[in-house]
């Protein structure tokens, strides 16, 4: 029977802004993700509708604070009403970790206050003790697609050098408050997703800088997020000595779309621009193909005396990452048919199937991700993300059978364990997305639906936001029970 390692920790993932609801609750306070609009009759392939962001729909957003309707994210799954249930169905498939975000407009609600919001931070204290109770270690991402929206209304978001200090307090009140009840922390949800979907991961809109280059405004707010992280890093140390911090990117895998070195050279550049920015966090310095980028592009990037020093001073203890699907790519494009992934359009691999809207399944994408990523960092790896989004039924016998899930995870769990077993990477463990369904980043639909918990709701926001184990629900226990894919 092959086993996973000792110890393995198995579990699930979520955020803050696609869970909770509750979002006007508790003192909190509006965040990036409150005022971003669903557009249902949106294509697949228009995977970016959702994000182009103007200060015009800002003001939308804002007048109609009663809609939850086009702003689903606002009631996402109500784990703020139901995270007892939630946790106690999470113990019952057995999880060791849950990993999860806080929102920072629960603690801080506009971002810049002088004091935390205590009824926010009491949420939390309540959550860590259910998830104690259960002998379930949280991995907390610090910021996953949720700057207060004030920053971005008065400060420019992350393109603000002001907003590293906001976040620091923000760090410091975390790790203070939660310091003998968190020990695994991410910082940055996706950090490079900053320049595919600059509202929601850096509180940036376009037209709130007229003259600027735009590209050079990004990678700007990305700098100040890998400083950002670095003084998270160094905080969450001081304060809890064996705590681990991790980055967290997006695992964008490419293939060559033909063996012709053109398509072999330009695969080749894409991949170094993937691994730019956990090289940035790991190795604590701006790798050579980003500083090249800057200096083909003209982007220029302002830097504070210290900020290289920290970077190279504090950088993180373990990689994680969120892999869904692969792409191709060519030199030349033309006419090549292209397919969604996560934030991108990309070529269509003819060797692989493709989900519902259009992500192409490849589990021996993750074992080669693994792979190239150990050899590059030698640092421990945690998938923190991976799953099948998919518009499950609920049937007349009131369950939810889902064997394309069952099937999705086999595959992807058996590429971990040949990683692991004939590749000899070091694997901390692996949240599967998202454990209970929520509401999804790209197209704000709850009817794309990941978990192994299915939540009844549509994407109109009618139903009783019940919760029904899916069949996939049986199948994890299993797994996790026996720490093997062999029962
Ligand atoms: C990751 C994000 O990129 O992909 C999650 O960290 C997101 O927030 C997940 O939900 C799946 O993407 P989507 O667009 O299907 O929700």
């Amino acid at each position: 029977m092959r086993k996973f390692p000792e110890g393995f920790l198995w579990g699930g993932a979520t955020a803050a802004n696609q869970i909770e609801g509750g979002w006007r609750e508790g003192g909190k306070g509006w965040s990036v993700s409150d005022a971003a609009r669903a557009h249902f009759d949106a294509d697949v392939k228009d995977y970016n509708r959702h994000n182009q962001i103007t200060t015009r729909d800002i003001e939308e957003a804002l007048a109609h604070p009663e809609d939850e309707v086009n702003y689903p994210k606002r009631h996402g799954s109500d784990f703020y009403h139901h995270y007892k249930e939630d946790i106690a169905l999470m113990a019952e498939m057995g999880f060791k970790v849950y990993r999860m975000s806080i929102a920072w407009s629960r603690i801080y609600p506009n971002g810049d206050d002088e004091q935390p919001n205590e009824a926010g931070l009491q949420f939390y204290d309540e959550v860590f003790d259910e998830l104690k109770k259960y002998n379930i270690e949280p991995l907390v991402t610090m910021s996953h697609y949720e700057p207060p929206l004030n920053l971005v209304l008065n400060y420019d978001g992350w393109y603000s050098r002001e907003v590293i200090g906001f976040f620091e307090k923000y760090v410091r009140t975390i790790c203070e408050r939660y310091k003998h009840k968190v020990k695994y922390w991410l910082t940055f949800n996706e950090v490079d997703s900053i320049i595919r979907h600059p509202f929601t991961t850096g509180g940036l809109i376009e037209d709130r800088f007229p003259g600027k280059n735009f590209e050079e405004v990004c990678y700007q707010a990305m700098h100040h997020q890998f400083v950002a992280s670095a003084l998270a890093t160094k905080i969450c140390h001081e304060i809890i000595p064996d705590s681990q911090v991790g980055c967290m990117i997006t695992k964008l895998t490419y293939y060559p779309y033909s063996c012709k070195p053109e398509d072999v050279l330009e695969t080749q550049k894409r991949m170094r621009s993937i691994y730019a920015y956990s090289d940035t966090q790991v190795f604590g310095e701006y790798p050579s193909t980003l500083l090249s980028y800057y200096k083909n592009h003209n982007i220029h990037i302002v830097k504070q005396p210290g900020d290289d020093e920290v970077m190279k001073q504090y950088p993180v203890d373990f990689v994680s990452f969120s892999y869904y699907m692969s792409s191709c790519v060519a030199a030349d494009e033309t006419g090549l048919d292209v397919t969604p992934g996560n934030t991108i359009l990309a070529v269509k691999n003819p060797h692989l199937e493709t989900s519902e809207w259009g992500w192409q399944i490849d589990p021996i994408g993750l074992r080669i991700s693994l792979v190239d990523l150990y050899d590059r960092y030698r640092k421990p790896l945690f998938v923190v993300e991976n799953g099948l989004g998919a518009k499950d039924v609920l049937s007349a016998d009131g369950k939810v059978h889902d064997p394309y899930r069952i099937d999705y995870l086999r595959k992807h769990f058996k590429c971990m364990l040949d990683a692991i077993e004939e590749d000899g990477v070091e694997l901390m463990g692996y949240t599967s997305w998202a454990c209970i369904d929520l509401i999804s980043e790209s197209t704000k639909q709850i009817s794309k639906r990941y978990g192994y918990i299915y939540v009844d709701l549509d994407d109109q926001g009618n139903g009783t936001y019940n919760r029904i184990r899916k069949d996939s629900f049986y199948w994890y226990q299993k797994v996790i029970q026996n720490n093997s894919l062999d029962f």
